[in-house]
């Protein structure tokens, strides 16, 4: 019975085996996976293939194996062909290998090797890197195989910090090559970034290190290449030049667009691109601008929409000396020169007001409610009614050192701008008491 089922095994092999020999079963011990104790084998990408009822015992695929198409299917010197279906003694590589590369035979594994006769005559001027900017990484990506021709080791790649966190590397097939990439984060102090920051463009420079491979015959130097991408300031990419700016993140969730990052920060200047950092006070009665944005995929579907924001000596947004800024979409006009310079237009809101502190508090926390408003609707303007239920809505808070210095420079402005708080909060409690 059994030796009628190799037969027919065997005579389906040889059938199908137009390519590639197909293994005949041989040597005799052999054990097909249907042929186990229990009935039959199953093959896994870890273990190969094996009889079910005792792993131990390793077995020659059936056609189950075409499921996981790989050389574990196949014993020590055989190789799976996807093509015919069996296990042959020919060299293959699976999965196959791409066109700048050879399957070798590297001690008894087929392994994928880069053909180097491909790139004979070739010098390292012939290595130059593609650099991708984009808004969140830096990509360095060379030729593999380029690098390996040359006598380099494409698994060396460094930045100027060499720390393992800075090595973020990855291969990726472009146009049937192997490509080699590391990324960078545009962030200052990533990694030994260096950045230049011109008037509205930061820079981002970092180096890339490639070493050489440990063989006898050394035909290469490590090489280094530098490299940078720009970055117009904006008040989102601002925030990454600078440590420690005050900012909050949170996620929004909308119908549509899943949840979306929005950030609020405050920065020093109109153009929104130099934060206020966490250690920096602001004096008294100097223009603040708070920049909020958010992180929509489609911005031709929602625009960012600030509803009300407060002031509070605490982050309780509930205290009894809650003072408003914006009200409605608009200033409050609550004693706080505000200016509400974008809001309900695009993914960015701008608002522009003039410092001011509570007696006796070191921070003023700003709390600001915000909607991603559906386009379709009225996003703009004073108490814009909120016509889609959709919109999703989100707090924001930041603390702010407002510093009430009457020593300092700006002590006219500062008690101005106090006594104007001040007597406008009082009005603001005589209108409520009557
Ligand atoms: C692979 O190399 C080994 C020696 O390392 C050799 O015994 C074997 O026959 C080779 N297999 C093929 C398919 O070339
Ligand atoms: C390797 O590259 C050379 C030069 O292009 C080519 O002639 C040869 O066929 C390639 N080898 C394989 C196995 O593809
Ligand atoms: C590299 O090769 C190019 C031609 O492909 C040649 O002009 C150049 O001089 C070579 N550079 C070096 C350093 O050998
Ligand atoms: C390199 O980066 C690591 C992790 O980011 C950091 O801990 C280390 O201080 C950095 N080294 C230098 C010299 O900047
Ligand atoms: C990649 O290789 C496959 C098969 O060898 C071929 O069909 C395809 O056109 C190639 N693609 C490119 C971009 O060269
Ligand atoms: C700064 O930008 C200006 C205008 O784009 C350019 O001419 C100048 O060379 C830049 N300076 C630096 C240090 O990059
Ligand atoms: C390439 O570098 C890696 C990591 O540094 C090392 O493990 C490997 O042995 C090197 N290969 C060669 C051929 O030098
Ligand atoms: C290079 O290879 C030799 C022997 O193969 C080994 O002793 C040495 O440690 C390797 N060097 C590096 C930097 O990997
Ligand atoms: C590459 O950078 C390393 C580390 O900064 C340095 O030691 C080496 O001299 C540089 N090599 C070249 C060729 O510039
Ligand atoms: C950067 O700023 C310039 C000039 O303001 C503008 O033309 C360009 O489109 C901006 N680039 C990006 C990616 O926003
Ligand atoms: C806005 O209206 C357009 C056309 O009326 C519609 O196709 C689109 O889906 C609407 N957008 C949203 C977010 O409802």
């Amino acid at each position: 019975m059994i030796f009628l089922y190799i037969l027919v095994l065997a005579a389906v092999f040889i059938q199908k085996g137009e390519a590639y020999l197909c293994y005949n079963l041989s040597p005799p011990d052999t054990i097909l996976c249907k042929n186990c104790a229990g009935g039959s084998g199953s093959c896994t990408l870890d273990n190969g293939c094996s009889c079910i009822d005792d792993p131990t015992i390793t077995c020659v695929p059936t056609t189950e194996c075409a499921g996981v198409g790989t050389n574990i299917c196949c014993p020590t010197d055989y190789y799976w062909s996807s093509a015919d279906n069996c296990c042959t003694d020919t060299l293959l590589c699976n999965p196959s290998c791409q066109n700048d590369e050879i399957c070798k035979n590297i001690s008894k594994v087929a392994t994928c090797g880069c053909n180097t006769s491909l790139y004979s005559g070739m010098n390292t001027s012939s290595l130059v890197p593609t650099v991708t900017c984009e808004a969140s990484v830096m990509t360095v990506t060379l030729d593999k195989c380029l690098l390996e021709s040359l006598g380099y080791n494409s698994t060396t790649f460094q930045l100027n910090n060499n720390s393992d966190s800075c090595v973020n590397t990855y291969t990726k097939i472009i146009s049937n090559k192997t490509m080699q990439s590391i990324q960078a984060l545009p962030q200052t102090g990533w990694c030994g970034n260096e950045v230049t920051i011109n008037s509205s463009i930061v820079y981002y420079a970092n180096v890339l290190h490639i070493g050489i491979q440990n063989t006898t015959i050394i035909t290469a130097n490590p090489i280094n290449f530098s490299f940078s991408c720009s970055y117009n300031m904006t008040m989102q990419t601002s925030l990454a030049t600078a440590i420690n700016s005050v900012i909050n993140t949170v996620n929004i969730s909308i119908n549509g667009e899943g949840s979306v990052v929005t950030t609020m920060a405050a920065y020093w200047d109109q153009a929104y691109t130099t934060p206020i950092k966490d250690n920096e006070d602001v004096p008294v009665g100097s223009n603040v601008y708070l920049g909020i944005f958010s992180d929509v995929s489609d911005v031709n579907k929602f625009v960012l929409r600030v509803e009300n924001c407060y002031s509070t000596p605490d982050n309780n947004v509930n205290n009894v000396n809650k003072v408003a800024i914006v009200s409605g979409g608009c200033p409050a006009n609550q004693g706080i020169t505000t200016e509400v310079q974008e809001n309900g237009v695009s993914v960015e809101s701008r608002i522009k007001f003039n410092s001011f502190a509570f007696q006796g508090q070191p921070l003023v926390y700003i709390t600001c409610e915000v909607r991603l408003c559906d386009k379709n609707t009225t996003c703009t303007g004073c108490n814009a009614v909120r016509t889609n239920g959709d919109d999703g809505t989100a707090m924001l808070q930041i603390p702010l050192n407002f510093l009430d210095d009457y020593s300092s420079s700006a002590s006219n402005a500062v008690e101005s701008s106090w006594t104007f708080l001040a007597s406008s909060l009082l009005a603001y409690l005589s209108v409520k008491l009557f």
